[in-house]
């Protein structure tokens, strides 16, 4: 079943839960790999990429117990194959994740190299250049990344560019490093700060996660701990997209305003009414969307992973928007495929210009990649008549339960052949 086939014009309406941070997950279940004691995890979306992850690390020998709904607990004290090979790697470049846990608390790791996806060739450089800044030994040899260090020691490291997965996994190497570590041009992602969190808990000494210099003080080994990970906020922002350009009225639990703040003005701006509660955000729409223009930049700027879902709000918003894209050099894979709906887009190197229709009309599309295949089920929400999504297994990576979750918001939406 993996084609999303959608009856467009129904306005969103009423209240669903967010999930957790797929982004924030991967990372924290590597953290168990630098433990011999049990990590408990609360609050884990149901992805493809996390049943990835799982796999990855249950072929290293770490011990998973599955608790059902949200929640797993992992013991590494079996951990014995440090390698990360292609076959896994291949369906998801976070695998990356694991080079730095397993250098620190095993001394080697074979990882293979993730490549490139649609979005862009995606080096993994400023990883290995910190992980030798910190003492390994690493060598590239049939696509494999061979990395050794009796004990990684601390060292001053400084990134060429913010990078997210870059940042956190030189931060969960310096963790057992010996001595003193400091990360300038830190990624300041809120989801660098839940690994930080849940590292403290395990006994990791660090400050200044969510600023551009992290410092980490080495310590000679982490414990158990028990973590919660932090809601979804490109899934909160997906939903809000979703409900604004429907022209509808939702309430969404589990999360908050407080991560999203670029994406909420850039909502208001187009003219939506949003509620910040507690632990839930309320969102009414206008009548008719205003085009807002954006600029994608790591955070607390744009985020990169929702400019997918605005190309599709502008696409049948008021006026003209321009987008650009700074993070990635190939992500506007859904530009053409927007245009199977009727939108007017104009491409024009990282520049689009979206110039806003009065309506869309429902077509077969193909999603390309997680974000890309978003801002289609966005857009064929709103489109008259039937879209047929295909390839939404891109879809899964990232959404738990999309299909369920819209339907409970009134929308007419089903999986099909
Ligand atoms: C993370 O990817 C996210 N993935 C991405 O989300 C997100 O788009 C991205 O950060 C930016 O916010 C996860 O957290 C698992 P980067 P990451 O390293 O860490 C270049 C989604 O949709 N670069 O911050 O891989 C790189 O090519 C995904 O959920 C190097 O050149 O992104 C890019 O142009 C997609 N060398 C830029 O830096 C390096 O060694 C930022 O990439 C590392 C990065």
């Amino acid at each position: 079943m993996d084609k999303l086939l959608i009856e467009g014009g129904v306005p969103l309406m009423g209240e669903i839960a967010i999930s957790g941070a797929k982004n924030a997950a991967l990372p924290i279940l590597c953290a168990a790999l630098l433990s011999a004691e049990p990590l408990h995890i609360t609050n884990l979306p149901r992805l493809n990429d996390v049943r990835t992850m799982l796999r990855l690390l249950g072929q290293m020998g770490v011990k998973i117990v599955d608790e059902g709904r949200d929640a797993v607990t992992l013991d590494a004290s079996g951990l014995d194959n440090p390698v990360a090979p292609y076959e896994l790697v291949r369906t998801m470049r976070a695998s990356v994740l694991v080079l730095g846990p397993l250098v620190a608390r095993c001394g080697e790791a074979r990882v293979s190299l993730p490549g490139g996806c649609a979005i862009g060739a995606r080096p993994v450089d400023q990883h290995i250049k910190g992980l030798e800044a910190m003492g390994a030994e690493i060598s590239v040899e049939q696509g494999y990344v061979h990395a050794r260090a009796a004990r990684l020691r601390g060292a001053r490291l400084f990134t060429d560019m913010v990078t997210v997965t870059g940042t956190e996994n030189l931060m969960m190497a310096a963790v057992l490093a010996a001595g003193d570590t400091v990360i300038e041009n830190a990624a300041r992602e809120p989801e660098v700060v839940d690994l930080a969190n849940c590292l403290v808990a395990m006994g990791a000494q660090i400050s200044g996660a969510g600023s551009d210099v992290i410092r980490i003080r080495g310590v000679d080994r982490l414990y158990g701990a028990t973590h919660r990970v932090m809601p979804d906020r490109i899934e909160t922002g997906t939903y809000l997209c979703a409900a604004a350009a429907t022209g509808g009225s939702v309430r969404l639990t589990g999360t908050s305003t407080s991560y999203l703040d670029a994406v909420v003005d850039k909502l208001m701006d187009t003219g939506c009414d949003i509620v910040p509660e507690r632990d839930a955000i309320r969102l009414k729409a206008p009548p008719k969307l205003t085009a807002v223009s954006i600029r994608t930049a790591p955070y607390p700027a744009f985020p990169t992973d929702m400019q997918a879902q605005f190309m599709a709000i502008n696409a049948v918003a008021d006026g003209t928007a321009v987008i650009r894209e700074t993070i990635f050099e190939n992500r506007y894979m859904h530009a053409v495929e927007l245009a199977r709906l009727g939108a007017e887009i104009r491409i024009d190197g990282n520049t689009a210009v979206v110039k806003g229709v009065p309506r869309l009309n429902g077509a077969t599309v193909m999603a390309t990649d997680l974000r890309a295949s978003a801002s289609l089920v966005v857009a064929g929400l709103v489109a008259q008549g039937t879209t047929l999504v295909d390839r939404i297994y891109h879809l899964d990576r990232g959404y738990e339960q999309l299909d369920r979750k819209l339907a409970a918001l009134g929308a007419r939406v089903r999986r099909t052949k």
